[in-house]
């Protein structure tokens, strides 16, 4: 099982807290090649791994295979962490309309002559993909991605099952998955898209054949469902359904963790607002105390709300829906001619961003 990687979530502290709920890979935010090889400080907290996270997974974000290839063999002399995983799959318009992210696999050779500089650059570390089906409908890449990674030594791939137009809307495509599963039977496919519980993952599994899976917004404020999803696939029926309670000291303790990640308790307070409705969701809870939560301003004042939490309150029923981002967008954005010609290899220009986080 693995933890999607998610800009602005799955940073150090949200990690440790999926991490202790049992093995798999956690992977860490979106990283930019360029802000790594140019050694930009930001980038460098944001591979800041806690002691207790083994293996180490990074997720690279680049265009140009000579920035990747550098980005990579940096990782590895420098012994930055022990997986790579690969970013094709970000849909948002300022990445795909500099040809980045899920507008990247359409040009094949390009895809290609990234992954050949990655791979030979890890060394021994594995080199993973992560994409999705194509740009739209009509512009379906997956298959054609998953040879190239095949022939290029990547180590698994994992398909979020939408293309870039559906963006977040929709219900994801698992027939890809199993599509993508017959067409590079040499390598691990892991599923990505809609597990909200571990019986979406058993399913998953069960339709796709897929050889693991990939959650992310499922796990947003429920850091134990990689604890079901552990006993899921081990046939182990327990699920873990903790009291208000409970939540509350997860939440205090993922507040404290940022903290000390962020070094500046106001950030972290801020930064850990977005994630107090995900945590809460479907409790009974006051929409007064709701707020007071959502925009605490020091630690105090959050475990001060969080104290008020009606503790006993047992987890509530019908939690198992989606959580996070949803929503397609009209039309996909992309450089001028990007799909006149599938085969060319010219990088993009200005598609290296330097800003880490997505
Ligand atoms: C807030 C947020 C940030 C994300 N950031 C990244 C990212 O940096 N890299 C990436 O490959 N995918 C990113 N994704 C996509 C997820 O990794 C995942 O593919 C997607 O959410 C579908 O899986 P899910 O249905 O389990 O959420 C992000 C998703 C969300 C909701």
């Amino acid at each position: 099982m693995v933890l999607a990687p998610m800009a602005g979530i799955t940073n150090a502290p949200f990690r440790v807290l999926c991490r202790e709920q049992g093995a798999g890979l956690f992977v860490c935010e979106m990283i930019t090649t360029r802000a790594l090889v140019e050694r930009n400080p930001k980038t460098f907290r944001m591979i800041r791994f806690a002691e207790s996270e083994q293996p180490r997974s990074i997720q690279l974000y680049g265009v140009d295979p000579a920035t990747v290839g550098r980005a990579v063999r940096m990782i590895a002399d420098e012994d930055l962490a022990d997986h790579i995983d690969l970013n094709f799959g970000c849909p948002v318009p300022k990445v795909t309309r500099r040809g980045g992210g899920s507008a990247l696999p359409y040009k094949r050779r390009l895809l290609r002559r990234i992954l050949r500089e990655a791979v030979a650059g890890a060394g021994p570390l594995p080199v993973t993909m992560k994409m999705r089906m194509g740009i739209d409908d009509d512009h379906l890449t997956y298959l054609d991605a998953g040879r190239i990674a095949v022939e290029e030594g990547v180590a698994a791939i994992a398909l979020h099952a939408r293309t870039a137009k559906q963006h977040y809307g929709g219900v994801a495509d698992w027939d890809a998955i199993a599509r993508l599963k017959e067409a590079v039977p040499e390598i691990p496919v892991l599923g990505n898209g809609d597990i909200w519980c571990a019986d979406d993952a058993l399913r998953m599994v069960a339709r796709t054949g897929c050889d693991g899976v990939v959650v992310g917004r499922g796990c947003l404020g429920r850091p134990w469902l990689f604890r079901d999803l552990g006993n899921a696939f081990n046939g182990i029926a327990d699920r873990v359904r903790p009291t208000l309670g409970e939540v509350a000291a997860v939440m205090a303790r993922h507040a404290e963790g940022l903290t000390h990640c962020f070094d500046q308790e106001r950030y972290a307070v801020a930064d850990f607002r977005k994630h107090v409705g995900w945590y809460l969701k479907g409790f009974a809870v006051g929409g007064e105390l709701r707020r007071e939560l959502a925009t605490a301003e020091s630690l105090d004042g959050l475990r001060a709300g969080l104290a008020r939490l009606d503790h006993d309150q047992p987890w509530p029923a019908n939690t198992d829906t989606p959580r996070g981002k949803s929503g397609e967008r009209g039309k996909v954005q992309l450089p001028d001619g990007w799909l006149d010609d599938p085969w060319d290899s010219v990088v993009p220009e200005d598609a290296e961003s330097d800003i880490s986080g997505g």
